[in-house]
Formats: structure tokens, C-alpha cells, sequence
């Protein structure tokens, strides 16, 4: 594999990385206000980059990525996007250039990523950690920390890629630590860490199925959950507690189901938590059962192809399965008893042979 000094010349002056993640549950609850809880991948992105000063004001970026490794790419902060992965780069250089007051630079940057595209783990969110955590070393940045990280991730998500998100993927990926699932409050940003039980199998299986069409479905259930507040007079979905749910039958069918799964969704995680500080596997698979079942119903996100890899996980041996992150394919989370993995593993590939574990 080529280096940064093959592409540079030099050494790269920082090497920094950020994980991908996945969702144990808490999904589409973010840009509502609401609780989630994912964990950080093993695979991340790593970033190496360097910078020389320049007479013009402009800020030029080189770039290149080990997934394509003849395609330097160069282009500068005043420079129409890409429309490729190089954007969030140089969306989240942007970020920092401009709250930092960074001219007269040419930045290189050389990408390896080991976390999947297109997967629904993330990739674009560790990017974007990524490239800020080497702008801040390599500026000696010491005023961002890892929640404004998480921050300014996501305001380059929404304002630069002009992908509505909430800040999940960036805040996990910012400051989720391995083993650890991360509760995180998206209203108050408080976030506490609680440790994936042990003696079991924690996976993530890809589903082989692209998750392609998200953009354009994931911005019309933001739209959706929006006017469910409009007509409930409440700014988030937060707002209402699962003891409040009835409100909801005041709404239109379609704003009533999402708004009941977000409801429902908001007080599963906050259960999930509690079960896992309790080691109550039992109640967390029975959960992330219910979780899988009310995007499919609800949400309406999920694809026969993971409905049908959710069932078949558990008839080969799984506690239990959901689709994680934004949906439409992508991937799962699978939770095995210690000693059931291979059984479940080889049932499962013969049945889906492009799906991977991650
Ligand atoms: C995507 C978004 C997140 C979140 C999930 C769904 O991953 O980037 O902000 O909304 O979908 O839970």
C-alpha cells in the first residue's frame, strides 16, 4: 500500500483516527431530542496529514485515500464540493479554518479507513472526527474538546453535506470508548458510559444490502417528526413521555406512527441502560427485539432482507438482532451467549453469503 510519502514527500506530521460505530438502540431519536445508545467500532479511520504555509490567503487541500489510491485529489475552501467521500474532508477542514481564522496553508492529508462504506456504521461521521482531531493537532488547537469535536462534526454534516442528522454517529465516534456503550441525552448533551456485559458476543453483521436510498427517506422523517410537533405544540418528540403517549391519537396516521416510535424508542433505551447495569440480558434482547419491530412497523426503515436476517439470527442461536443505524439496509447488531457464535455464523453466511461481520 502507497503511504503519505509516497504522495508527499515527507513524513506526515500528525496520525490521528476516529471509530465507526453502531447502534445498540436509540435509532432516528436523535434529531429528535431523544436518548441513544451506541458503541464505537473496533475499525476507524486513520488520518495522516501535514501543512506548509503559503503566500495566498487560500486554503488548499491535497487529499487521497487508500480505497483509491491513484486519485490525488487537490481542491481549496473557495472550490465548488466534489460531490465525493473527499467532501467531508474538506467540509470539516473548512469547519475549523474558518472558526480558527486558518489562511495561507496548503494542508495534505492522506486517508486509510477501515471502517465500511455504505454499511450504516458510519464511515462519513469518522471522517469528519477524524479530520478535525488532525486540524486540531496539527494547528495545536487547545480549546476543542472531544464533545465540541462531536459538535463541529455534525455542523459540517448539516451545513456542508447538507445531510439533516442529529449528533449521534459524531458523538460517539468523538468520545465513546471500546466496551463501552455510550447513553447520551442528544436535548442536554450529557452522556454517561455503561459497559457492554461480558461473556457474550457483541457483533455487527452487514447485511450485504446498501443503504443507498437513506438520504432522501431519512430527510423525510425528519420533515414527518417536525410537523408531528407543529400539531402537538411541542418543540421535540422529546417532549412527550411514554406515559403522555396518548397524546399522539390527536395526530394523522403517518405522523402517529413515527411519533410512536420515537416515544416508544426514547423509553427503550433509557430500560436498555438499566438492564445492562443489571446484566439483565434477557430484558435488553427482548428490547432490541421490540426496537427492531417498531422500525419496521413503525419507522418503517427496515428491508425484508434484515427483517429476515433479524428472524433467522435468532433460529441459529442469537439472544437477539436489530437493523442499526439509519436503515434501509445496512447492517445489524447481533448479540450471542458466549460459545454460540460459530454455529450461528456458519448458518448465516451459507444463508446470506454477502453479508459480513464487521
Ligand atoms: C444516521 C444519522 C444519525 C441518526 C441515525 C438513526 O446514522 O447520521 O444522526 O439519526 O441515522 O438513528
Amino acid at each position: 500500500m502507497k503511504k503519505f510519502k509516497d504522495y508527499y514527500g515527507t513524513a506526515p506530521a500528525v496520525s490521528v483516527s476516529a471509530p465507526g460505530r453502531a447502534n445498540l438502540i436509540g435509532e432516528h431519536t436523535d434529531y429528535n431530542n431523544g436518548f441513544v445508545l451506541p458503541f464505537p467500532l473496533q475499525h476507524a479511520v486513520h488520518i495522516e496529514a501535514s501543512f506548509t504555509k503559503t503566500q495566498t490567503k487560500e486554503v488548499v487541500v491535497n487529499l487521497v485515500s487508500s480505497l483509491y489510491p491513484d486519485n490525488k485529489i487537490t481542491t481549496s475552501l473557495l472550490h465548488d464540493k466534489t460531490k465525493t467521500w473527499a467532501d467531508y474532508v474538506v467540509g470539516s477542514i473548512k469547519t475549523i479554518a474558518e472558526k480558527e481564522g486558518i489562511t495561507n496553508v496548503t494542508i495534505n492529508v492522506f486517508v486509510d479507513s477501515q471502517v465500511p462504506v455504505g454499511a450504516g456504521v458510519s464511515s462519513s461521521a469518522a471522517l469528519e472526527v477524524a479530520t478535525i482531531r488532525a486540524m486540531i493537532a496539527l494547528f495545536q488547537i487547545n480549546t476543542i474538546d472531544d464533545v465540541e469535536v462531536a459538535k463541529l462534526a455534525k455542523k459540517t454534516e448539516n451545513e456542508y453535506i447538507n445531510m439533516p442528522c442529529g449528533i449521534m454517529d459524531q458523538f460517539v465516534s468523538s468520545v465513546g470508548k471500546q466496551n463501552y456503550a455510550l447513553l447520551l441525552d442528544c436535548k442536554t448533551l450529557q452522556y454517561d458510559r455503561v459497559p457492554l456485559v461480558p461473556h457474550y458476543d457483541w457483533l455487527v453483521l452487514k447485511s450485504g444490502i446498501s443503504h443507498q436510498l437513506v438520504n432522501s427517506e431519512y430527510e423525510k422523517r425528519v420533515a414527518t417528526c417536525q410537523n408531528a410537533c407543529k400539531l402537538l405544540n411541542v418543540d421535540s418528540l422529546r417532549d412527550i413521555t411514554i406515559d403522555e403517549i396518548d397524546r399522539i391519537t390527536i395526530l394523522p396516521e403517518l405522523e402517529q406512527k413515527r411519533a410512536r416510535h420515537v416515544i416508544t424508542e426514547n423509553h427503550r433505551v433509557l430500560q436498555s441502560v438499566e438492564a445492562l447495569r443489571n446484566k439483565d440480558m434477557k430484558k435488553l434482547a427482548r428490547l432490541v427485539l421490540e426496537s427492531h419491530e417498531s422500525q419496521k412497523n413503525d419507522y418503517e426503515i427496515t428491508v425484508p432482507q434484515t427483517d429476515a436476517m433479524v428472524d433467522d439470527s435468532l433460529k441459529f442461536g442469537a439472544l437477539t438482532a436489530r437493523q442499526t443505524g439509519g436503515g434501509f439496509g445496512g447492517s445489524l447488531v447481533v448479540i450471542l451467549e458466549e460459545g454460540k457464535k460459530e454455529a450461528w455464523w456458519q448458518q448465516m453466511k451459507k444463508k446470506y453469503p454477502a453479508s459480513e461481520l464487521i
